[in-house]
């Protein structure tokens, strides 16, 4: 008789329980914002997480929501800040004019990306959307969020699905950094959860700094000045849209494309960064973008 008693007071527990634990598994909650997410809402591509709606101006539909089926919502990627992740990169601050004559190159295949996510989204888009996606990402203050060190050891990272470079907690080693840019997220937590405002450390081999600021500041052979066209401060000028302290992997991959002339075109006017790059070896590729990347913006 007494477990009879006891019995509807234990499923109740248990169903408590259930819930709760439900509730638990999947919230994922930011410091500072009153928002909270599963990680399918995060990864939603037509409905982006807006963490701290207060640090933005209204978003464009085409930017939070994106346009089905193709045009995945900007923000996902570049988030709300406009601040980007090392793999998709940054938009805050972009000329607008500059920022559609892009869209216009990636639908003439005129840029290359990676997996041509961009080609895909460009090419589905209106006129329309892309002016509004480009005054708002053109509104936005570029903020730092990239550490750039120097350093002869990195610790031993991977790439996972989502073409993020994490650090591989199961080996929890580091091995020679070599002639590698190394980016990794300061708090991953934060990257995976598209915060806008996470930050990260690029690792740079020693060295590559002073050689970066002198390519940048005096140019080499074949090369003007870099400060020439994007401003003393590389904050851009009317001539070239600013470069300072973009992250150093979208720099390097941007800096390989007008090289390889897979960057052309509409996104390279009168071929004068093809030019610029003609003679540049990958390392000094990689000690320009490492200097550029280490500046404020
Ligand atoms: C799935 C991820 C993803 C989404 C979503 C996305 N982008 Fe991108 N975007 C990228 C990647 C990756 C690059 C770098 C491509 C390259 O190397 O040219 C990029 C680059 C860009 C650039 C070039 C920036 C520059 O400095 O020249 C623009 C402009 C841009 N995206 C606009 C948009 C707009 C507008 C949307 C929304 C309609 C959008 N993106 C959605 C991944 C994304
Ligand atoms: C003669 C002028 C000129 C000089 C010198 C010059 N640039 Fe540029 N650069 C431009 C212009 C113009 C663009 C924009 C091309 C376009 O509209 O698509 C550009 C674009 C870029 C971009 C792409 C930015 C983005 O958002 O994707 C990078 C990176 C860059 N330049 C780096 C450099 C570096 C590094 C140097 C020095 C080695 C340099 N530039 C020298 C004119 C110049």
């Amino acid at each position: 008789m007494k477990t009879i008693r006891f019995l509807p007071i234990c499923i109740s527990l248990v169903f408590i329980c259930k819930i709760s634990h439900a509730e638990q598994v999947g919230t994922i909650s930011l410091p500072g914002s009153d928002k909270s997410y599963t990680e399918k809402q995060i990864n939603d591509f037509f409905d982006v997480p807006d963490w701290y709606p207060d640090s933005h101006p209204a978003m464009p539909e085409v930017v939070q929501y994106g346009a089905k089926p193709r045009v995945f919502a900007c923000a996902s990627c570049h988030l709300t800040s406009g601040s980007g992740h090392p793999e998709s990169g940054s938009l805050s601050g972009l000329p607008a004019d500059y920022f559609i004559r892009q869209m216009k190159a990636y639908q003439r295949f005129q840029r290359d990306s990676i997996t041509g996510v961009m080609i895909g989204i460009a090419k589905s888009m209106s006129d329309e959307q892309i002016r509004e996606a480009a005054n708002y990402f053109e509104s936005l203050k570029p903020l730092n969020v990239q550490e750039v060190r120097e350093v002869d050891e990195v610790p031993v990272t991977y790439i996972n699905s989502r073409f993020m470079r994490l650090v591989d907690k199961t080996k929890n080693a580091s091995e020679a950094i070599g002639e590698r840019i190394i980016t990794v997220p300061k708090d991953e937590f934060r990257v995976k959860a598209r915060d806008p405002f996470a930050t990260f450390i690029t690792y740079v081999p020693r060295g590559y700094l002073v050689q970066g600021k002198k390519i940048v500041e005096q140019g080499k052979a074949s090369a003007a000045a870099c400060t020439t066209c994007h401003g003393n401060d590389l904050k851009g000028t009317e001539i070239g849209p600013p470069i300072a302290g973009r992250h150093a992997s979208y720099l390097i991959s941007q800096l390989r494309a007008y090289k390889a002339g897979t960057r052309r075109g509409e996104a390279d006017p009168g071929g004068i960064m093809a030019d610029n790059l003609k003679y540049f070896s990958e390392q000094e590729i990689l000690a320009t973008a490492a200097y550029i990347a280490s500046l404020t913006r």
